[in-house]
């Protein structure tokens, strides 16, 4: 298959992760004849500081054009402590996924047999956890009108909704608890907002197209709390943009380490795969950043495409790292903690 592929690596960690992530694809591409080409494109502070804004045209008209995205991370310190700043690399994700149509977000969570015991909570509690989380990304207050008043001494985000908005990503979380254990929780504060009395509203007219998939309807400081205490208990979960945000870290260390959880954001046409963590600066320039949510993202990329092989192949190779102890330092203990790139080289050079 020939495959065009935007490549952002954005800030911090980004350009770090991206690079081990792409020596894992070319490595699959040549084991199974695919030709890849990589289209690298600005993105975030990067590309403020090179064109003075987070997400230039020609880096969209790239995406645009591109089968896939593969984005690292976005984001710089020296915004986030300026609360005056006019442009932030985080406007050219929130930019992407608005011009790229990218209206649903699915981040899944899962453990690994060898790191169990690395996870904040009871091995009994997590093991054999599996949920997704499918979070709207194109809406809410997100992108709702903000603004001041009041001399600026009073400041507004609103959280607006629409039925299209939320038929559109539900009818995604139905199809894919078809293709699971058929069980999909829509999670929202009904019992306060207005928005989300529309979101439950919503998806029960929908329970009738979808006969044999089980809803249940939970309030977000619930679910925040049954996430940690027994996540086996959901599979798919559905969301807006804000609480699927919070969720989504929340239920990212389950796994051990923020670092190995990937995502993909899917709508329109065109779309990107992402680790889920940020740009991490402390760690950025040092090669001791993981790479593996990144990998994983690749491989949620190829799954897509519908190169089922492709994509088994690369999570097997993660999972024997792991087993084998090549890893980074957040998971390495006491034992030898290897550099970002060195898991990169190893895992391309196994992944055969
Ligand atoms: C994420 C990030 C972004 C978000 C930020 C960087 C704007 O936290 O992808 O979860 O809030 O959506
Ligand atoms: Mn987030």
């Amino acid at each position: 298959m020939k495959l065009d592929i935007a490549l952002l690596a954005g800030d911090g960690i980004g350009p770090e992760v991206i690079d081990q992530a792409v020596k894992v694809c070319d490595a699959i591409a040549t084991k199974y004849k695919h030709e890849i080409s990589w289209k690298p494109a600005l993105t975030g502070a990067a590309a403020i500081d090179a064109v003075g804004e987070p997400y230039p045209d020609d880096t969209h008209e790239i995406c645009a054009s591109a089968d896939a995205v593969l984005f690292g991370a976005i984001g710089h310190p020296r915004f986030d402590n300026d609360p005056s700043a006019k442009v932030r690399p985080e406007q050219g994700l929130l930019k992407m996924r608005q011009k790229l149509g990218l209206f649903a977000n699915v981040r899944p969570t899962f453990t690994f047999p060898s790191l169990i015991d690395k996870s904040p909570l009871k091995r009994e509690r997590i093991e054999g956890t599996d949920l997704i989380i499918l979070r709207e990304l194109t809406g809410g207050v997100y992108f709702g009108e903000r603004g001041r008043k009041d001399n600026g001494n009073t400041a507004f985000d609103t959280m607006t909704y629409t039925r299209a908005e939320i038929q559109r990503l539900a009818v995604k979380g139905f199809e894919m608890a078809m293709t699971r254990s058929k069980r999909l929780c829509c999670v929202d504060k009904a019992n306060v907002l207005e928005s989300s009395r529309l979101w439950r509203e919503t998806v029960q007219a929908m329970e009738k197209d979808y006969p044999e998939v089980e809803v249940s309807y939970e309030f977000v400081d619930a679910v925040a709390m049954r996430l940690v205490q027994w996540p086996k208990g959901y599979d798919v979960i559905i969301t807006e943009n804000l609480f699927g945000d919070i969720l989504t870290d929340e239920a990212s260390v389950i796994s051990g380490s923020m670092g190995l959880m990937p995502s993909a954001s899917v709508g329109e046409k065109t779309k990107l795969y992402e680790p889920i963590h940020g740009s991490y600066p402390q760690a950025a320039g040092k090669d001791i950043a993981n790479p593996l949510a990144t990998v994983l993202s690749a491989a949620m990329m190829f799954e897509d495409f519908g190169l089922q092989q492709e994509a088994e192949d690369i999570r097997r190779v993660v999972n024997k790292s792991l087993a084998e102890g090549i890893v980074t330092e957040d998971l390495s203990e006491d034992a030898k903690a290897y550099k970002t790139s060195e898991v990169g080289d190893w895992l391309a050079k196994n992944v055969y």
